[in-house]
């Protein structure tokens, strides 16, 4: 069989909706400057659904700054990977800085956070060790595993038994040259709860392992100074390989691991995702440095960014809605129902009340639930967040299928 036909009758989980809702409830084309104002098929909408945490990418310095480098450097340069001809003084600045900022000794910056992270978790395990992850992991630490060609095993989501079956399990089965490498993540973007990160940590001392946390979503928002979910915990030391990317709270794309120098010198001489291809533009590199710099500068920003938080979910929490209780700024919105519940929801807050929220349903989550997914972030006004209040005050009856009831009766 032609395999471009065999493909047509299997569209994969999410082929079905991509098609039938493109440029709506998939692939949606939001327009103008970035931040939480922006158009919609033509149409003003308040945007919960950009992971700009902090505000940084529609700030006035930020967009000066993007335009003077882009001026300066153009695009194409460093051509190559970073391994032939694609280093510079900057790209090296940037680690450093990087660094710095989660209290590692040393960083290596990645082209993109999923093919980066999947690549280090390749790179770091070999036939002989083990790999266990939470069950909730993000796709790129799930493709991950499938690269690896370690044993792989997995816990359920931050179950610290689960977790502990699968280590004893491991040590119990390890060769004297077998080691264990556990990935999980910081802040977990669909249910925006935190990783067990301090009970995980505690089991060391029984099992000794190493541990790699993605904190895409707690980079610059989590921990005092926003280094994160470890930080915000207390137990970053005991994270050995902490993942942070740009293209959530820096606004920008590109990622970084930070760890100990040995390992880093390990991962730049093996991590294949980076050097077989094209380092980041200078552009960017400069770009990511004026953001940690600012958001260093700035930790009202964070500050603000929490106010809205609390705001929101209080808010919502008051009307009744089910909003899990998350402990990063990721304001999941759980109610049950089906996929066509999920959709009128989106239209009715799009169309009749200016509000861009995204909304997933099964196969992202169990069969019969609707998720709604706000994402406050810094640059988001007490007035927005008021207009939302309102527009989910109005929709209330529907989503708790009062409404539907009432025309059935
Ligand atoms: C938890 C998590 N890890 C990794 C990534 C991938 O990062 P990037 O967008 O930089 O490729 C994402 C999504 O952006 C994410 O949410």
């Amino acid at each position: 069989m032609d395999l471009f036909d065999k493909l047509q009758g299997r569209p994969g989980p999410l082929g079905e909706f991509t098609s039938e809702g493109y440029g709506y409830y998939t692939f949606p084309k939001l327009e103008g400057p970035l931040g939480p104002e922006m158009k919609f098929n033509g149409k003003d909408v308040i945007v919960w659904s950009i992971n700009d945490y902090l505000g940084v990418g529609g700030r006035p310095e930020v967009k000066e700054f993007d335009a003077q480098v882009a001026e300066k450097y153009g695009f194409s340069v460093p051509m190559g990977a970073r391994l032939m001809t694609g280093n510079s003084d900057q790209h090296e600045a940037l680690e450093e800085e990087l660094a710095d900022f989660v209290h590692k000794p040393s960083a290596m910056l990645l082209n993109y956070g999923y093919q980066g992270i999947m690549s280090v978790i390749h790179a770091l395990v070999d036939r002989n060790d083990f790999l266990i992850y939470d069950e909730l992991s993000h796709a790129c630490i799930v493709d991950g595993k499938q690269l690896a060609i370690a044993e792989k095993s997995v816990f359920k989501h931050n179950d610290i038994v689960s977790f502990e079956k699968q280590l004893e399990r491991a040590h119990r089965k390890a060769k004297p040259n077998s080691s264990i490498l556990v990935v999980t993540e910081g802040a977990f973007g669909m249910t925006g709860d935190l990783g067990i990160l301090k009970e995980m940590i505690a089991l060391k001392k029984k099992y000794p392992f190493r541990l790699l946390v993605d904190d895409a979503h707690g980079v610059g928002t989590m921990g005092s100074d926003g280094s994160g979910t470890g930080t915000h915990l207390g137990c970053h030391d005991g994270i050995d390989i902490y993942f942070g990317t740009f293209a959530k709270a820096f606004a920008l794309i590109g990622a970084f691991v930070a760890t100990e120098k040995r390992v880093t010198e390990f991962l730049k001489a093996n991590v294949r995702s980076q050097i077989f291809a094209k380092s980041v533009p200078l552009p960017i590199v400069e770009s990511a440095r004026k953001r940690l710099e600012l958001i260093r500068k700035h930790p009202e920003w964070r500050e603000q960014l929490w106010r809205n938080t609390h705001k929101l979910r209080q808010g919502l929490i008051n009307m009744g809605y089910n909003v899990l209780p998350a402990e990063c700024p990721v304001t999941p919105v759980l109610t049950q129902g089906s996929t066509e519940l999920c959709q009128l929801i989106m239209r009715k807050l799009r169309e009749e009340h200016g509000i861009f929220v995204s909304g997933v349903t099964y196969p992202v989550v169990p069969k019969g639930t609707v998720l709604i997914r706000l994402i406050p972030t810094a640059a988001h006004t007490d007035i927005h967040i008021q207009k939302t209040l309102n527009a989910f005050e109005a929709i209330k009856d529907m989503v708790f299928g009062k409404e539907t009831k009432k025309k059935t009766a």
